[in-house]
């Protein structure tokens, strides 16, 4: 975790926790959290985003809410700096939960959400090799050899998928996340983040979950609901995220980090990955910022 990664925890944290003190709905208080870390370009969200084979950005995230189970969620989405502001949209002004791809950043210039600056379209991983706008032949077999060349990272030393989830003076819980994706992805491809049941759920007869991690295990297992089925029979939030960790290191050889919260306030941070930069606040308004949770 880099100083400016934990200063921009610390004021996400500052400020959600100044927001849920003032009586703010915890699904407004998880916008403007991700918001914050979307904006500073330190995570793998918003302008810190991974660009595709194609040198193209293209992101996801989701929103949800556990008291009547309200959803909102963009994949594909280009050249804006807040994909979880377009996932809010989804949720509050359509009746729909999922939009892709161009229609999905058409919508969000409809309502005029901040465009990201224009850059170079190729800035990357491989600068020889991509191409801007490269078609699926070039992509692919530059998928293939990096893959075969292992320049797959470690996702936890990189920049991370973006989440937070809150309770707020209601008793609701929230739970968002926001990405640009993997390091090395085809163009097109979608992660867990968008999805609903994979990469967030809240239900205030559960809790509030929000994933990191590797999105093709993440969905194979569905974790988030995983999670939040446990939460509801009777487990603790730190028995019910070692319980489904457990299960995408044994049963698709994963990795993923999450977090939980239920609606009487228990927590749990925990992850598969060698490191996993979160925090947490407290109705104190303490807050613990780490990289490593056990
Ligand atoms: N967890 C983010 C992704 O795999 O896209």
């Amino acid at each position: 975790m880099t100083v400016a990664q934990a200063r921009c925890l610390d004021s996400a944290l500052a400020e959600g926790h100044r927001l849920l003190m003032a009586g703010v709905p915890a699904v407004s208080v998880v916008e403007e959290a991700i918001r914050l870390l979307e904006d500073s370009g330190l995570f793998n969200a918003g302008r810190g985003s991974n660009r595709q084979l194609d040198g193209v950005r293209r992101m996801d995230a989701s929103l949800m809410e556990g008291r009547e189970l309200r959803a909102g969620a963009v994949a594909s989405i280009e050249g804006i700096i807040h994909p979880i502001a377009a996932a809010r949209l989804v949720m509050e002004k359509t009746a729909h939960v999922l939009l892709v791809g161009k229609s999905a950043t058409q919508f969000a210039g409809y309502f005029g959400l901040a465009r990201a600056p224009r850059m170079k379209e190729v800035r990357a991983v491989q600068p020889k090799q991509l191409r801007p706008r490269a078609g699926a032949g070039h992509t692919l077999r530059l998928h293939r050899a990096m893959l075969a060349a292992g320049r797959v990272r470690s996702r936890s030393l990189g920049k991370e998928t973006v989440g937070a989830v809150a309770l707020d003076q209601a008793g609701t819980v929230a739970a968002g996340a926001s990405t640009g994706g993997v390091d090395v992805m085809l163009p097109g491809r979608v992660g867990d983040t968008p999805l609903i049941g994979c990469g967030v759920y809240a239900d205030n007869d559960a809790g509030a979950v929000s994933m990191t991690g590797l999105g093709e295990s993440i969905i194979r297992v569905a974790v988030a609901k995983e999670v939040s089925d446990a939460l509801a029979s009777g487990l603790s939030p730190v028995a019910a995220a070692n319980r489904v960790l457990r299960k995408v290191v044994e049963r698709v050889q994963g990795a993923a980090g999450l977090l939980v919260l239920t609606p009487d306030g228990r927590f749990a941070i925990r992850h598969s990955t060698p490191h996993m930069v979160a925090g947490i606040v407290g109705p104190d308004g303490r807050a613990i910022v780490r990289d490593r949770f056990a």
